[in-house]
């Protein structure tokens, strides 16, 4: 199996005070993409950035940001969010009416269309969708909140979800969002993961250049396989 590992740290357990120095110094410790996680207190209990914070991240840094958006009607606001300064646009299926659409959009601002799917939501539901994004995120978590609990099955529904993907011979990466620590991210990369989200495991660690050394240090093992 061919493994990518990125690194991608989630601002949401960031010092938003300081959030261009925040984000300088995650990618300088080694961090790939920076994940910002939209929430309109509507799809999700809880509401956190909006298009400002998009671009105060974008300007502090030549690394892929990586917009979650957490809010219902996605359609709306995409094309925005991407012109804002995102690389990547993630949209959730459970909000999106047309998720083909959606992502058409997102690729004529020119950025990548990503497909976000709820523990609870059926895989079969999303398969139909792989092949019209760049990536699909699995939340191993109920969206809303930082410092929850890894959901031990989403090993599974990462694993079901990259069979298919080589299947069909598909380029889609997968993402996986909530609850990764570097105690679990060696099984979360085994089950097919290519980018995992760190929002409290980094921002939140006494040392963010020590927690990612020690990501690295997972991801240069599992690379070496
Ligand atoms: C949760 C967000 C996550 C969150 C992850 O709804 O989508 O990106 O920041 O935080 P941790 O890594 O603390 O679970
Ligand atoms: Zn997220």
């Amino acid at each position: 199996m061919s493994v990518i590992c990125k690194l991608a740290a989630s601002i949401l357990s960031a010092d938003i005070a300081s959030i261009g120095q925040s984000v300088k110094e995650a990618v300088s410790a080694g961090v790939e993409y920076i994940h910002v996680d939209v929430m309109d207190g509507v799809f999700v209990d809880n509401i956190t950035f909006g298009l400002p914070i998009v671009r105060a991240v974008r300007a502090a840094t030549d690394a892929v940001v990586d917009v979650h958006l957490m809010i219902i009607h996605p359609s709306q606001y995409v094309g925005q969010f991407a012109d804002a300064g995102a690389d990547i646009v993630n949209f959730h299926l459970e909000a999106a009416g047309d998720p083909r659409e959606i992502a058409s959009v997102i690729r004529e601002h020119g950025k990548s269309p990503a497909i976000t799917i709820n523990p609870w939501t059926s895989i079969k539901d999303v398969v139909p969708y792989l092949d019209a994004v760049d990536m699909v995120l699995v939340m191993s978590v109920n969206p809303g909140f930082g410092g929850q609990k890894f959901l031990p099955q989403s090993l599974k529904r990462a694993e079901q979800i990259k069979n298919y993907i080589s299947q069909n011979n598909l380029k889609t990466q997968i993402e996986m969002d909530g609850g990764i620590t570097a105690k679990n991210v060696r099984d979360i990369i085994n089950a097919g993961a290519d980018i995992v989200v760190c929002g409290s495991s980094v921002f939140g660690a006494d040392s963010v250049c020590g927690a990612v050394k020690e990501f690295r240090q997972i991801f240069a093992g599992a690379l070496a396989e």
